[in-house]
Formats: structure tokens, C-alpha cells, sequence
């Protein structure tokens, strides 16, 4: 994503001098920046609405969308995405990241059974190696969504790449990326370089 308020957002979230008591309003901001460009292709329907001058043509979300928020770090762009979706559904898909393996347990999977028809957002900010990633995207894929959208503050080329290869072709081809930015690389921890460091630390304080 391109834009102003975007990147200066950005700034702030990778400064390692920022409080968590900034860093969530400012992940806020930008998720909202984010989940608006994101949506810029969502389904409408036309509607009649009654102005106090006039009957005249608008416009409603056609179906309810739902957001996925990966836990934990995903949880601090929930109230961003609900802002903007007040109808969406939440699904709740928890993840922890074995720092050995750096491959993602799962721990929790709330999610609506089907999801034919329905907007999909993936939010989690960092998409490093790709892998929780693709572990949603395949569940929501079990269960019937289509041109899924991973919305993330930044993105790894590593990661893009594992989507891009670790998906069916069909999948792969309808799904949106929507990030802040694309960085340089991931580090031996599989942490992207130059990143913001553990996003769900810096939002909720270090296990
Ligand atoms: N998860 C994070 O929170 N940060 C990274 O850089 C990579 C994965």
C-alpha cells in the first residue's frame, strides 16, 4: 500500500523507541488504512435510502464479511477491521510460532463452518515465512471461501513466495495481499529484517 499516512504509520510502529501505549493506536490507524484498501473490491448491492430531501440510489455490503484475526498479534487489528465491517463475523484462528522449528502450532480454530460467498480477511501484521499464513488460508479454503485477502502491516518476499507456492494454483491466482510494506528478508529466527521486531510483544507485552 501506498500512501502518506500509511508509511508514516509504518515509521512509528518499527521504531523501537515507541511505547505500547503508541503502538496500538498506531496499529489501529494503519489496520484501518490497510482493511479500507482492502476492501476496495467488496461486493455491494443497490439499495434505496430516503435523504430528507429525496429517494435516491445507494449502496450495502452484499454479504457479511468475515474477519479472521490470527492470534495473538492479529487481535490488534480486530478492532480496526470491526470498525470499518460492524456486520462482519470474527473468526478465531490461534497459532503459537515454535521458535525452533519456526513452524506454527494451532491452539484454537473458531471459525464459521461455511464461508461460501462470504469476504474473507486474514489479519495478521507480520507474514514472515508464510507458514500460519498458509495454515488459515487453507482452513478457510476447506471451508469455502474464495479471493480470500491476507491483510498484514509487512510482508517477507519469503513469505509471498510460500503463498504463492504453497496454495493450489486456483487459490493461489484469487488470493489479495494488502501490506504496508514488502521488506528485505527474514533473519535466522525467521523475523523480518528490518520488520518491527515481535508485533504481538509490542502490542501486548513479552510471555
Ligand atoms: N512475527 C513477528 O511478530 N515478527 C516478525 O518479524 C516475524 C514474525
Amino acid at each position: 500500500m501506498d500512501h502518506p499516512l500509511a508509511a508514516s504509520s509504518l515509521t512509528v510502529l518499527r521504531d523501537e523507541r515507541t511505547p505500547r501505549s503508541r503502538f496500538r493506536p498506531t496499529l489501529h490507524d494503519l489496520a484501518t488504512m490497510l482493511v479500507y484498501e482492502a476492501t476496495r473490491a467488496l461486493p455491494t448491492m443497490p439499495v434505496t435510502v430516503t435523504t430528507p430531501l429525496a429517494t435516491t440510489a445507494g449502496v450495502r455490503p452484499a454479504a457479511e464479511a468475515v474477519v479472521a484475526p490470527v492470534l495473538r498479534a492479529g487481535l490488534g487489528m480486530l478492532p480496526a477491521a470491526l470498525g470499518l465491517l460492524p456486520d462482519a463475523h470474527t473468526a478465531f484462528i490461534g497459532l503459537a510460532r515454535d521458535e525452533t522449528t519456526h513452524r506454527p502450532t494451532v491452539y484454537l480454530e473458531a471459525v464459521p463452518a461455511d464461508l461460501t460467498g462470504r469476504p474473507v480477511l486474514l489479519l495478521d501484521p507480520m507474514l514472515a515465512t508464510g507458514g500460519s499464513a498458509l495454515h488459515c488460508l487453507r482452513l478457510l479454503l476447506d471451508r469455502g471461501a474464495r479471493g480470500i485477502t491476507v491483510v498484514a502491516v509487512v510482508a517477507a518476499p519469503e513469505g509471498l513466495a510460500a503463498l504463492e507456492s504453497g496454495l493450489p494454483v486456483a487459490a493461489a491466482a484469487e488470493l489479495t495481499v494488502v501490506a504496508a510494506a514488502v521488506d528485505e528478508r527474514l533473519n535466522d529466527t525467521a523475523y523480518i529484517v528490518p520488520g518491527l521486531g515481535d508485533a504481538g510483544d509490542r502490542i501486548y507485552g513479552e510471555m
